[in-house]
């Protein structure tokens, strides 16, 4: 009863950000992200009959307190569902992404932990059903089960079956690059989910953020049928700016940007200025995501590496969704 697991972080383009289910993790709108090749998390699973509580290891530390409890808490949803309630885990995982630093270590994390614990105890799960179940670990996670360019689905069921990750495009479609600079690797102080809750409830921005979707939803998915690289990323580069300004209002109001994040967004105007189409996006967290063309590799990377503040620029093109090692 063991089996290992890769699943890659995602970029989301149009965000999520906010749920109208904390417990089952439904969303409030769909979003629509890019898998990355260049981060990605390793888990093995394995139940033993003599456990009698899971033990969960990141990065070989010993985990313990609120992120034992996510992972064990969703270990309980795969033992029902696979009617073995008698069997515990000990979850070995390595991210190979900085961890709760706003570069989606919970979206990698949560499908390799889903795709590797339901293989593990014995269910054999399409890629639909293995999104469903990865939701409920992480929200961002479900997209990350496929690979290229992936929309969740908000669903409109209660029970949360129709609300899943569906492909658009696979990752050789369209070769893009997504540079993330990092000056930050520490764990943020509001994490995802409580930047959210807190948003839903209190920031009088919400409502136009959700009215904002669907028009996003349908000019980001013809960017992309057709290649359409500006159209794609000056509406990422404004929905991330959208789901932002949100959390200005919120109450009490706060922000994952910092100073450098600002230096970042400047730089890339500038290029565009200089007639390099580059885009930026920002998940919560104060590190940004650019988006560019290959051939503008060199100068956008120089351009980055010379801001400072910028600790690491690593690149990624599109990646692939969830494999068995
Ligand atoms: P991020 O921007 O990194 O996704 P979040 O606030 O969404 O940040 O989630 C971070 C949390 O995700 C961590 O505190 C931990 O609970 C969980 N997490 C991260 N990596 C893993 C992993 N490999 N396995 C299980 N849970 C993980
Ligand atoms: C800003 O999926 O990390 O990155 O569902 O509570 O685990 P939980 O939150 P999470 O939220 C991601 C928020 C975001 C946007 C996005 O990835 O779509
Ligand atoms: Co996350």
């Amino acid at each position: 009863m063991k089996a290992t697991a890769r699943a890659h972080t995602n970029i989301a383009l149009i965000k999520y950000w906010g749920k109208r289910d904390r417990s089952l993790i439904l969303p409030m709108n769909n979003s629509l992200s890019l898998t990355l090749d260049g981060f990605y998390t390793e888990t093995t699973v394995e139940f033993h009959d003599y456990l009698t509580a899971d033990v969960f290891y990141l990065n070989n530390d010993c985990i313990t307190g609120k992120a034992y409890q996510r992972v064990t808490s969703f270990l309980d949803r795969v033992r029902e569902k696979a009617g073995r309630t008698d069997v515990y885990a000990e979850v070995h995982s390595v991210n190979h992404v900085p961890t709760a630093a706003g570069l989606a270590s919970s979206a990698s994390g949560f499908s390799a932990l889903a795709a590797a614990a339901s293989k593990a105890i014995g269910m054999q799960l399409n890629n639909q059903e293995l999104s469903v179940l990865t939701r409920q670990g992480s929200g961002s996670a479900c997209r990350s089960v496929y690979g290229g360019f992936v929309e969740w689905e908000k669903g409109l069921k209660e029970d949360g079956s129709d609300s899943h990750a569906i492909p658009i495009v696979p990752a050789n479609h369209w070769d893009i690059r997504v540079a993330a600079a990092v000056m930050s690797s520490d764990a943020k102080k509001i994490l995802s989910r409580e930047g959210m809750e807190r948003t839903v409830n209190t920031s009088s921005f919400y409502p136009s953020w959700v009215e904002s979707i669907p028009a996003d939803l349908i000019t980001i998915k013809k960017g992309i049928m057709h290649k359409d690289f500006e159209k794609v990323g000056s509406i990422a580069e404004a929905n991330c700016l959208r789901m932002h300004a949100t959390t200005l209002a919120a109450h009490p109001p706060f922000t994952y940007w910092q100073s450098t994040t600002f230096l970042i967004m400047e730089a890339v105007r500038d290029l565009r200025s200089s007639g390099v189409p580059a885009y930026f996006t920002i998940d919560a967290g104060p590190n940004v995501k650019v988006l560019y063309l290959p051939e503008d590799e060199e100068t956008v990377q120089h351009k980055l590496r010379s801001i400072a503040g910028v600790r690491d620029v690593i690149v990624s093109k599109p990646g692939q969704g969830i494999s068995y090692v």
